[in-house]
């Protein structure tokens, strides 16, 4: 059985890990400190004893896949993992260093992969131990119930890395698609400018908040509407993402939204921040305006 390091036990992180165990594979969770990696661990106990009460997950595969992960405060135990699994915060200069303390222990065929939803994969690969064995593989929220892995190769990786990371991604029962080094890759490129762009229509007063989410939800059959997606994604993210494509492409079609950047401002980062366009701090999400 292989090892799968994943470095960062938030939201992305510990579901790679639950995804990962749940497949067969002996998971190393790291975070700053042990008690965030146990904190990402505890988590992942929480949602599946939901699912053992559901009757989805049987009492002794959780205890299995509980068993197969092991968080941990510190890199430097992913010397033993044939593929590590980077979903720490979305700022290059961490992951950067991130890197360079990983590829300390990482095994000489280890393949380093980072879970960025926007920062180029060539670039990032310049910090990375060996950018041939450095591949972007980008999951989706919430991880254990979204299908799909974009899986970006930068201009150095090898045929054998990418080769990896679709075995992996198959033993997880994922789909893969494949998407070239460019900003936003394939999901966010089209998704971020809906989101901004139900951010313009309720900046300029087009429709109130629920009508523009309900009017996407039936009007286009999708689980969410934009405005529910982006306080779960988190404002600050999507501002973020915006901003890689405008800047990355230098188009103005990809200007962010003055009313997203608003929010952000304020502090109002969604789900995660308590408000965004709703209120969460109730029993139900409640509109802002
Ligand atoms: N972890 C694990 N399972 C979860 C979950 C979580 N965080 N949240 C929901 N689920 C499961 C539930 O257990 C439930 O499973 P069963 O049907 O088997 O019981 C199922 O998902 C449906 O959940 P709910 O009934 O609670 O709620 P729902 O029907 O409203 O679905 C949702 C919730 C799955 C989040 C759905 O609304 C959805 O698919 N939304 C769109 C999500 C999306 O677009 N994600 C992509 C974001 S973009 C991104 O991630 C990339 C980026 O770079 C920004």
């Amino acid at each position: 059985m292989q090892t799968v390091g994943v470095i960062g036990a938030g939201q992305m992180g510990a579901g790679i890990a639950q995804v990962s165990a749940a497949a067969g594979y002996r998971v190393i969770l790291s975070d700053v400190d042990q008690a965030r990696a146990e904190a990402g661990k505890a988590g992942i106990a929480k949602r599946l004893a939901r699912d053992v009460e559901k009757g989805k997950v049987d009492a002794d595969a959780r205890d299995a896949l509980l068993g197969r992960i092991e968080p941990v405060g510190d890199v430097a135990a992913m010397a033993p993992c044939a593929l590590v699994i980077e979903a720490a915060t979305e700022r290059e200069a961490i992951k950067r260093q991130i890197f360079a303390e990983v590829g300390k222990v990482l095994g000489e065929d280890a393949v380093l992969a980072s879970n960025t939803s926007s920062i180029p994969i060539t670039r990032l690969a310049q910090a990375a131990p060996d950018p041939a064995r450095f591949i972007g593989v980008h999951f989706f929220n919430p991880v254990p119930v979204m299908g799909l892995i974009e899986i970006i190769r930068g201009l150095a990786t090898s045929d054998e890395t990418v080769a990896t990371i679709e075995t992996y991604a198959r033993q997880l029962g994922k789909q893969v698609v494949r998407a070239n080094d460019a900003p936003g890759f394939i999901v966010n490129r089209v998704l971020m400018p809906m989101l901004n762009e139900a951010c313009f229509a309720l900046g300029e007063g087009v429709a109130t908040i629920p009508d523009i989410d309900l009017a996407c939800q039936l009007g286009l059959n999708h689980p969410m509407g934009p405005l529910t997606l982006a306080d779960f994604i988190g404002l600050d993210t999507c501002l973020e993402i915006t901003r890689v494509l405008f800047e990355g492409t230098g188009d103005p079609k990809f200007r962010p939204a003055p009313l997203l950047i608003k929010y952000v401002e304020a502090g109002w980062y969604g789900r995660k921040s308590g408000r965004g366009f709703y209120d969460y701090s109730g029993e139900t999400p409640v509109p802002t305006r």
